[in-house]
């Protein structure tokens, strides 16, 4: 069986590791890694082979920064000819990002088979790109490997069979699992002379927060507010890095410390220690969950609810007042001792394992049934 892994930007690196591993322990399979070159600074992507210990991609693509549509068509047009070079039974596809809508679009039309690592998940929210990429992902997905049992519910939901669904766990809970110690090991608080759980760890990306000055600036001023409280920690997106600039609010950073923008190790190990993250990435509200570490993510809406229900995990409007009051909130919870760490079900370092069962599974049934 030949399995081709598709990855294009940050989020999808720590999801391919668990899954090419328990390939690579599998007997009777080839792997191929096509990098789509949806990001391509060193910091972005190169940073996170290392941490991860992947192989050098078999192909990239080298498609780069543009418009949705610039990006996705690039894709498209970059991995056909892949996929015909190396005809595999499976392309894998992985979380939400445009790489993910374009290669399985371009696989299932030339009668490739497509499983999708996270699928089920739903914000709700059609103005998210990562919304569009998942349901339109999951439709044409042959193979639809969920992270919760919600993303089952949604699915079905969706008129689509439970025979093409398996829950299957969360395949970036197997990495974190497997590298929390490398990453304790590198005492990234001390290195940045910040007390152990005495401050907070920040990522902000999102379109909704960063491309628009209103948001973005009260998200600052929430930052430089908590100043006050804690030293805070920003590890910067190349995109809203360029955004503060262009809408001129360095002035509002105050005394907010930036950082580059981190490799897995490094990331891992501020949070782990952190009294609290601020984020609006899909990953840390996961990450935390699993770590014990109070999250707030400015947010309306959240694909993952059992980081909500089952985690640590609170959705916060970005805007100065809210922000601060939740941070309050936090902080006695936290003082109180209600923040142990939970682990929803299977997220247990195993699902990796299950993908590749589950992809076997479906391999073998299909042959049987003359496909
Ligand atoms: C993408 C994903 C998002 C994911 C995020 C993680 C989509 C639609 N969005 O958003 O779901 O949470 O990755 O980071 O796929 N840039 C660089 N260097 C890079 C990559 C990007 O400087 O290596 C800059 C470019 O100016 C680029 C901008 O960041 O235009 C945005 O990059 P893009 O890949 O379009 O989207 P992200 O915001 O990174």
């Amino acid at each position: 069986m030949v399995l081709l892994h598709v990855v294009g930007a940050r989020p999808n690196f720590m999801k391919l590791a668990p899954v090419l591993l328990a390939g690579q322990a599998a007997a009777g399979l080839r792997q191929v890694v096509v990098h789509t070159g949806q990001h391509y600074d060193a910091a972005m992507s190169d940073a996170f082979f290392r941490d991860l210990g992947l192989p050098a991609p078999d192909e990239n693509l080298g498609v780069g920064s543009g418009t949705h549509a610039e990006q996705t068509a690039r894709i498209m047009l970059g991995f056909e000819p892949v996929l015909d070079r190396h005809r595999p039974d499976w392309v894998v596809v992985y979380g939400d990002v445009n790489s993910t809508v374009a290669c399985a679009l371009v696989a299932v039309k030339k009668g490739v088979r497509v499983a999708h690592v996270e699928a089920g998940l739903r914000s709700r929210d059609r103005t998210m790109p990562e919304e569009i990429n998942r349901i339109l992902t999951d439709q044409v997905a042959d193979l639809l490997l969920t992270p919760s049992r919600d993303g089952d519910t949604n699915l079905l939901a969706e008129g689509i069979p439970a025979s093409r669904i398996r829950f299957v766990g969360n395949v970036m809970v197997d990495t974190l699992l497997r590298l929390r110690p490398r990453a304790r090991e590198l005492g990234m608080a001390a290195r940045h002379a910040v007390p152990e759980r005495g401050y907070a760890f920040v990522t902000l990306h999102r379109p909704s927060n960063v491309d628009a000055a209103a948001p973005l600036g009260a998200l600052l001023e929430a930052l430089n507010d908590l100043t006050d409280r804690m030293p805070v920690l920003f590890a910067v997106h190349p995109r809203t890095r360029r955004r503060i600039t262009e809408f001129g609010l360095d002035h509002l950073l105050g005394r907010v410390r930036l950082l580059e923008p981190l490799g897995y190790l490094e990331t891992i190990s501020l949070v782990d220690s952190a009294a609290l993250v601020l984020t609006d990435s899909g990953g840390l509200q996961e990450e935390t969950t699993v770590l014990g570490i109070p999250c707030l993510t400015a947010r309306p809406n959240t694909e993952r609810p059992v980081t909500v229900t089952e985690g640590t995990n609170r959705l916060v409007p970005s805007d100065r007042a809210a922000v601060g009051q939740a941070i309050t909130d936090v902080l006695t919870a936290m003082a109180a001792g209600h923040f142990a760490p939970r682990q929803p079900e299977r997220w247990d370092g195993r699902a990796g394992e299950r993908v590749v069962s589950a992809l076997r599974e479906m391999s073998i049934k299909a042959q049987a049934g003359g496909d």
